[in-house]
């Protein structure tokens, strides 16, 4: 089953990134795509589309598109569900010992990985970033 992550501007910025990455390999997960990605703010805009309503909707389209961040593909048993625990709460400061947001975020907002939170958006945050891959040629044996 796959997933998707986005090391966030605020990591990447920091040279966290290969931490994380290996964080996230410790877990049992497989990067099966990855992409670097400096996003317009038409597509922060679609990508958190349903937080449009939220008073936090601008700053977030703000910070995700003030430099660039890794998508992820990844791959691993239960994956949605357990990367939101490998991750951690949204709020670093609620988040449990261990967890990448507890080592690694900053703030609320500026908080170091974004993971989908349902199969279905799972689906869509991928095609998202990688469209010219299908989920069945990511999840063939051998795959990268
Ligand atoms: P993410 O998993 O990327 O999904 C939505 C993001 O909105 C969330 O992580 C946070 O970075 C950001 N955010 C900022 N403020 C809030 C808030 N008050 N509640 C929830 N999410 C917030």
């Amino acid at each position: 089953m796959f997933t998707l992550a986005i090391i966030k501007p605020d990591a990447v910025g920091a040279g966290k990134t290969g931490q994380i990455l290996a964080h996230l390999e410790q877990a049992g997960f497989k990067i099966r795509a990855a992409r670097l990605v400096r996003l317009s703010t038409v597509q922060a805009e679609a990508f958190y589309e349903v937080h449009r309503a939220r008073p936090f909707y601008r700053p977030l389209v703000r910070f995700m598109t003030s430099g660039p961040g890794l998508a992820l593909a990844l791959e691993r048993d239960n994956a949605v569900a357990h990367l939101r625990v490998v991750i951690g709460a949204t709020d670093p400061a609620e988040a449990q010992p261990g967890t990448v947001r507890q080592l690694y975020a900053e703030s609320k907002e500026r908080n170091a990985i974004h993971a989908a939170d349902s199969p279905e958006n799972a689906a869509r945050e991928i095609a998202f970033f990688f469209p010219e891959r299908e989920l069945r040629e990511l999840a063939a044996p051998g795959a990268s």
